[in-house]
């Protein structure tokens, strides 16, 4: 959602801002500006994309070595130009990530005390508010602290001030907001991507954080205001992973992309030679001893990665294992179970339903949390005890793709571990799954080079209106994550069943015009998935079947079928993925849809 960039620099900060604001693009906004202060305060705000702000901001020869950027979604206030960031009041500029729950409160009271407002945003109460505290005379960074002590919510903010020429002053709360350290220079931003071409040294504010940022030096105060040294991180993030290189999309980039990235996540599983805890931290031996259960929260297709591991953690694992869709689960009461383990997954580190359902468990006494997560020092993974980090590279299509898979092979490796532990797992069955994860890689080029054929099929779905995804066992989670590909960059209305399930209602929908997606692998369930198949060929509904090569399964009139590779045993959902990702990115492509940012979504969803 929202994105913020800074920069305090001996050097024009304009190109840099932009820059940030377009490595920012990929996490969903409606409108976007600047503020630099070179004599007074400058700003560019305008809506519609980055270019366009870049091309006024170019236009009105606006320069200066300090400034801040910002992308905004629209949540408060419709999607305008003065209800873009910054926002100001008086000398100051400010950009804001984040919803003050107490802004209308704020806003009666700046109103009392003579404070007009242009914007329908919360954003524009806190440049109020820290003008109005400027004026008892303590300057920038006690104005800004004394003004987040009086807000509720959450907020990652950077502040400029005209009186205040070389410093920036930043803070931040349940919003995530780092600093980077250059020669000479230092930078703020919501993502690394923002700045990593300037710098990899960053410091990952920590919650209640503030800090004060000049050419020279960075301090950071802590939620007492007391001055505290933060830990200095380097970033790995690769610029390659920023870029599209030759492809015409991240979306196709992060498909082909994941032979790769499956690879670098087994990499710490085959070092270790096994399923051993120390591939969740170091006190997982401790914290997963004795579970009695498994309690997976996440949203969307990080949901869907939990569906499909709960097979794998009862299967194989022996455990008890919910799923729920975080929104849910932290509004619900939950019953407390301290020897209950909670994984939470989450590609981006930051959907604020999970971080909320987290919080939630843990103010219920759940003290075993686990995160798998694609985004290194992000705030779901800091919040728990327990990490495991996917090794996906950055994902900048909305539509999640290689963070899925990588979450997959991260949830077998932690179902094995469990099942080890358990004794649930001998030797010859662990070397088997190991066997099978060092495979896995080729598998998925298998299936990738099958994109000619999807291809083809994608075409025909381009005029449809509405497609069924079915699939049964372990491979309904995958049909329900191709129904979710489709509809969210193509716009074709698409669900998914359990084949087992058509007949208690979704059958009445079929006809000549419904095309019906089927997950055929090699499986116990094959049989009873060809049934299904011949329930909706009686009713006329064409069916485009992806069946394992050793299934058995022909072409017949109104049946058509890509062979996907042998069957792969227990990680066939992580092949049979592929294909369905490849339809709904060929579907859109033919629709002529934005994929890599469809309409009214955010990669990271940071609010309610
Ligand atoms: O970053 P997260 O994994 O927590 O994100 C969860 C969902 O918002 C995300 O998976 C969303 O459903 C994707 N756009 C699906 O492609």
């Amino acid at each position: 959602m929202c994105g913020i960039v800074g920069a305090i620099a001996g050097r024009d900060v304009v190109p840099l801002l932009v820059d940030g604001l377009k490595r920012l693009e990929y996490r969903g906004y409606d409108s976007s500006g600047i503020a630099v202060v070179n004599g007074g305060v400058r700003r560019v705000r305008r809506t519609g994309r980055v270019a366009e702000m870049e091309a006024a901001a170019l236009a009105e020869g606006v320069h200066a070595d300090m400034g801040i950027g910002h992308t905004r979604w629209a949540t408060h206030g419709g999607v305008t130009e003065s209800n873009a960031h910054p926002h100001i009041s008086g000398g100051i500029a400010l950009v804001h990530n984040g919803i003050i729950e107490n802004h209308e409160q704020q806003r009666e009271r700046l109103q009392a005390l003579g404070y007009a407002f242009e914007s329908q945003t919360d954003t524009e109460v806190i440049a109020h508010l820290i003008d109005h505290h400027l004026k008892s005379g303590g300057g920038l960074l006690r104005a800004l602290q004394a003004a987040v002590s009086e807000l509720r919510g959450a907020y990652a903010l950077a502040v400029v001030s005209r009186d205040e020429p070389n410093r920036m002053v930043v803070a931040r709360m349940g919003c995530p907001l780092l600093v980077g350290l250059g020669e000479g220079e230092n930078f703020v931003a919501s993502d690394v991507s923002a700045i990593v071409q300037s710098t990899r040294r960053v410091i990952f504010l920590e919650e209640g954080d503030t800090a004060e940022l000049t050419r020279d030096g960075v301090q950071v105060f802590g939620v007492e205001r007391q001055p505290v040294e933060r830990e200095v991180h380097v970033s790995d993030v690769s610029l390659a992973s920023l870029e599209l290189g030759p492809y015409s999309h991240f979306m196709q980039k992060e498909i082909h992309e994941q032979p790769r990235a499956i690879a670098d996540t087994i990499e710490a599983v085959m070092d270790e030679a096994g399923f051993v805890p120390e591939l969740f931290g170091a006190d997982a031996a401790e914290v997963l001893a004795d579970v009695s259960s498994v309690q997976i929260l996440a949203c969307g297709t990080s949901y869907y990665a939990g569906l499909t591991a709960r097979y794998w953690i009862e299967g194989i694992a022996g455990l008890p294992c919910s799923v729920e869709i975080a929104s849910e689960y932290r509004y619900r009461d939950a019953v407390a179970d301290p020897r209950q383990l909670i994984v939470t997954i989450s590609q981006s580190g930051e959907t604020l339903d999970t971080m909320e359902a987290l919080k939630y468990a843990k103010s219920l006494g759940q003290e075993r949390t686990l995160s798998i997560c694609n985004v290194p020092e992000s705030a779901i993974p800091r919040a728990s005890r327990l990490v495991h980090y996917t090794r996906a590279g950055a994902e900048i299509g909305v539509a999640s793709t290689k963070a899925f898979t990588t979450q997959l092979v991260a949830l077998f490796s932690l179902t094995c571990t469990l099942a080890r532990l358990r004794g649930r797992l001998d030797e010859a069955t662990e070397a088997r799954h190991l066997d099978a994860l060092r495979r896995l890689p080729g598998d998925i080029q298998h299936a990738l080079n099958l994109e000619p054929q999807v291809r083809a099929w994608a075409d025909r779905f381009a005029s449809k209106h509405h497609a069924l995804f079915l699939g049964r066992g372990v491979h309904y989670p995958i049909a329900l994550e191709g129904a979710l590909k489709l509809k969210e960059i193509s716009y074709i209305h698409a669900e998914a069943y359990p084949a087992g399930e058509l007949k208690h209602g979704p059958l009445a929908l079929v006809d000549a015009a419904m095309p019906v997606v089927v997950i055929a692998p090699n499986d116990s369930l094959l049989e009873k998935v060809k049934s299904n198949i011949q329930e909706v060929r009686a009713r006329g509904g064409e069916m485009y079947v992806f069946a394992d090569a050793d299934a058995g399964f022909g072409p017949s009139e109104g049946v058509h079928v890509i062979r996907t590779p042998r069957h792969v045993g227990v990680l066939s959902p992580i092949v049979h993925v592929i294909p369905v990702q490849m339809l709904a990115y060929h579907a859109a492509l033919a629709r002529g849809t934005d994929v890599d940012k469809p309409r009214n979504l955010a990669k990271s969803v940071t609010v309610e």
